[in-house]
C-alpha cells in the first residue's frame, strides 16, 4: 500500500525519483507526487492525480536541478484521492512522504490545529509533517530526536521518509508497519519500499527492522534499532534480474506472469523432490521436523488469491495426509476469541508476506499456544518470514500484476509437497508421497499443454466479454478454483461474479438462472463428475446458458458448451483447472479495454488492515 522512494544521489534527482516510483506503481496508483531540494536550496514539489504518467509529463516540462528528493504513489487511506492530498506533505522546512496509518490522527491534527497549524489536506500524513515540525521547534534537537520524539506520539503504522531544507544532506527513513529497504550506491544511496524500485541502480540492499531508524547520506549510512542502539544491518546482494520486472513481449504483466507458470512451478519443484518420495526444503529449519511430526491439526489463515490456495490445502491435508485442517481469512481470524485444538500448527500463506491482516494473524496467534508457526511466502525479506518459526519460500519469481497467477499456482505447489513431506515425517502411506512427488513432476508440462488451447479461452471471452454477472461453480476441491476464477475476474474486468460449490445451487442461486447469467463449471473426471452432471441438467432444464471446463464428453443440452481441456492427473487437477479461469478473466478484461494490471480501487500489496 503506498510506494517510497527517496535517494541522496550524485545523479540528477528527478530522473532516477520518476523511473523508480514508476516501478512502485503496482503498490498503489490513485495519486502520485515528488519533492525534491534543489541546489538553490528551494524545495519544489510536484504531486498530480492519476497514474504516475501523469507525473512524468508534469516533471519532465520543468527543470528540476538537485540531488535530494523523495516521491511517492498513493493508495488513499485518509482523504479522498485530490491533489491536496497526495504526497509529499510539506510543513515549512520538513518534507514527509509515508506508509501507513495513523489512528491517533485526529487528537493530534486538533493539538496541532491549536499550536496554529493550518492543515492543507485530509491525510494522516500532513499531521506527521506538522508535528515533526512542531516538536523541532520546541528543543532544536536533531531530526533523529526529533523523530523519536514524534513517532512516541503516533499509534499505527508508520514507515516514512523524512527530509529537511535546513539540512539537505540527509533523509531519515523510518520503519514501522511496511518494509523499507536502503540500496546502496558509490558515493549514493536509496531508499525505497521495495528492491524493485531500486534494481536499476543497485543490487546491494540493507533491509529495514520493525522500528529502525536509518540516517541516509551519500556516503554514510547509520541504524538505530527501537531502543535507539545504534546497529549494523545484514547487507544482501540481490539476485533479482531486472530483466525479470519487464514486460518482455507481453501487453501486461499478468499476461506475462500467466504464461510464466510452467517456468515459476519448475522452480519451485527444483532441488526439493528428492528419491521418488521425498521431499527437501532448504529454507526449512530442522526443527520443524518435530513440529510437523507432532502436529495433529492444521489452521492456515491468509487472505484472497492466498486464502483460496488454502482452501485447496484444506481438502488435501485432510484426504491424503489425515490432517484435520481448518481455514481462515486472516482478518477474521484476529477478530474474535478462538479455540485453539490440540497440537494444531498454524500456517500463513502469502505472495507478499506483507498483507497486515495476516501479519496481524499471526502475532494474534503467538498468544494463543500453537504448536508452531510456518509461513509460506514469496518474499524471503518479507515480515512474515521474519516473524515466524519456519518459512518455506514459494519461488514463484516478482509478481507485479496486481491480480495473482503465478504465485496462486506456486503456493499450490508447494502446500502439495509439504503434505507429501508430512505424510513422510509421519511415516503414514509412503504411496502417497510418492504418487505426489511423481505428479508435481508433470505439473509444468500439462500446464504448458492447457496454456496452448489459450485460442479456445479467448473465443469464449469474447462472447462472455459484454455479461453483466457471472456464476462459478465447483465441488470439492474445485470450488476454491471457481472462487480464484470468481475473483480474478472481478478484479480485473469488474464483473459481477459469485462463486457457489456446485451442490449449493439448489438452495437459492438457482432463482438467478437465465441465459444471461451464465455459469462456468468446472467439472474434470472424478469422483463428483456424475454429481456436476446432475448440476448440469438442472441449469440447463432452467434455461441457463452454461460453459463447462473439463476432458470429458457431456450429452448434449441447450446452451451448454464444453470447453475440452486436455487430460490431467486428479492430483493436480486443481493447479491445472485455475490455468484456462486465469486466461478467461484476462481475456474478457482484455476485450473490455480494462486497466489489467492496475485495477481500480486495488493495489498489489496490502499493508494496512
Ligand atoms: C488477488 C490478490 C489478493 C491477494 C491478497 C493477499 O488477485 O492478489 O487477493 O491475494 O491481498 O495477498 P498476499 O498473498 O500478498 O498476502
Amino acid at each position: 500500500m503506498c510506494g517510497i522512494v527517496a535517494a541522496v544521489t550524485q545523479r540528477n534527482i528527478a530522473d532516477f525519483l520518476i523511473d523508480s516510483i514508476k516501478k512502485l506503481e503496482y503498490r498503489g496508483y490513485d495519486s502520485s507526487g515528488l519533492a525534491v531540494i534543489d541546489n538553490k536550496n528551494n524545495i519544489i514539489r510536484i504531486r498530480c492525480v492519476g497514474k504516475v504518467n501523469e507525473l512524468i509529463k508534469k516533471t519532465n516540462k520543468k527543470k528540476i536541478l538537485g540531488n535530494i528528493g523523495v516521491a511517492h504513489t498513493r493508495w488513499a487511506t485518509h482523504g479522498k484521492v485530490s491533489k491536496e492530498n497526495t504526497h509529499p506533505h510539506i510543513s515549512s522546512n520538513i518534507i514527509v512522504v509515508h506508509n501507513g496509518i495513523i489512528e491517533n490522527n485526529s487528537v493530534l491534527r486538533l493539538f496541532l490545529q491549536k499550536k496554529g497549524y493550518i492543515f492543507s489536506s485530509d491525510t494522516d500524513t500532513e499531521v506527521i509533517a506538522h508535528l515533526l515540525h512542531w516538536e523541532q521547534n520546541k528543543k532544536k534537537d536533531s531530526l533523529k530526536k526529533v523523530i523519536q520524539n514524534s513517532i512516541k506520539q503516533l499509534d499505527g503504522n508508520y514507515s516514512m521518509v523524512v527530509m529537511d531544507k535546513n539540512n539537505p544532506s540527509k533523509l531519515i527513513a523510518a520503519r514501522s508497519g511496511s518494509p523499507l529497504i536502503i540500496g546502496l550506491g558509490i558515493e549514493e544511496n536509496f531508499i525505497a519500499s521495495d528492491q524493485i524500485a531500486l534494481l536499476h541502480v543497485t543490487k546491494r540492499f540493507i533491509y529495514l527492522e520493525e522500528g529502525d531508524i536509518a540516517i541516509v547520506k551519500k556516503k554514510e549510512i547509520n541504524i538505530f534499532n527501537k531502543d535507539n542502539f545504534f546497529i549494523k544491518r545484514k547487507e544482501i546482494i540481490s539476485n533479482t534480474e531486472y530483466k525479470s520486472v519487464k514486460k518482455g513481449k507481453y501487453r501486461h504483466y499478468m499476461e506475462k506472469e500467466i504464461y510464466e507458470q510452467p517456468t515459476s512451478i519448475l522452480n519451485t519443484l527444483k532441488n526439493r523432490l528428492k528419491n521418488k518420495n521425498k521431499v527437501y526444503f532448504s529454507e526449512l529449519a530442522l526443527e520443524a521436523n518435530d513440529v510437523f511430526y507432532n502436529t495433529e491439526n492444521i489452521q492456515i489463515v491468509a487472505c484472497g488469491t492466498s486464502y483460496n490456495a488454502a482452501m485447496v490445502a484444506k481438502h488435501w491435508f485432510e484426504s491424503l495426509a489425515n490432517i484435520p485442517c481448518d481455514v481462515e481469512i486472516a482478518s477474521e481470524f484476529s477478530s474474535r476469541k478462538l479455540t485453539v485444538r490440540k497440537k494444531s500448527l498454524l500456517i500463513t500463506l502469502s505472495q507478499s508476506g506483507e498483507t497486515a491482516d495476516t501479519l496481524l494473524a499471526l502475532r494474534y496467534s503467538k498468544k494463543l499456544g500453537y504448536l508452531g508457526n510456518l509461513t509460506i511466502c514469496n518474499m524471503e525479506s518479507s515480515s512474515l518470514v521474519k516473524e515466524s518459526d519456519f518459512y518455506i519460500l514459494t519461488k514463484a519469481g516478482l509478481e507485479i500484476g496486481v491480480a495473482s497467477t503465478k504465485s496462486f499456482t506456486t503456493q499450490l505447489t508447494v502446500l502439495l509437497m509439504l503434505v507429501a513431506k508430512i505424510i513422510n515425517l509421519k511415516k503414514e502411506n509412503n504411496n502417497i508421497s510418492q504418487k505426489i512427488v511423481q505428479t508435481l513432476n508433470l505439473l509444468p508440462m500439462r500446464i504448458e499443454k492447457i496454456l496452448k488451447k489459450n485460442y479456445i479461452i479467448k473465443s469464449v471471452a469474447n462472447i462472455l466479454a459484454n455479461k453483466k454477472n457471472m456464476l462459478y461453480l465447483g465441488r470439492g476441491n474445485q470450488y476454491p478454483i471457481a472462487m480464484e476464477g470468481a475473483l480474478k475476474l472481478k478484479e480485473i474486468a469488474y464483473i459481477h461474479a459469485e462463486a457457489y460449490p456446485s451442490g449449493e445451487l439448489k438452495h437459492g442461486p438457482l432463482a438467478l438462472i437465465d441465459k444471461n447469467i451464465p455459469v462456468i463449471m468446472i467439472a474434470p473426471k472424478n469422483s463428483l463428475l456424475e454429481k456436476n452432471k446432475k448440476n448440469i441438467k438442472e441449469i440447463c432444464s432452467r434455461g441457463g446458458l452454461i460453459y463447462v471446463f473439463s476432458d470429458q464428453e457431456f450429452d448434449h443440452e441447450d446452451n451448454m458448451n464444453v470447453i475440452k481441456l486436455p487430460y490431467v492427473e486428479e492430483l493436480i487437477a486443481p493447479i491445472f483447472y485455475i490455468i484456462p479461469l486465469q486466461l478467461l478473466a484476462y481475456y474478457i478484461a482484455l476485450k473490455k479495454g480494462k486497466e489489467i494490471d492496475q485495477p481500480r480501487h486495488l493495489a498489489k500489496s496490502v499493508t494496512v488492515e
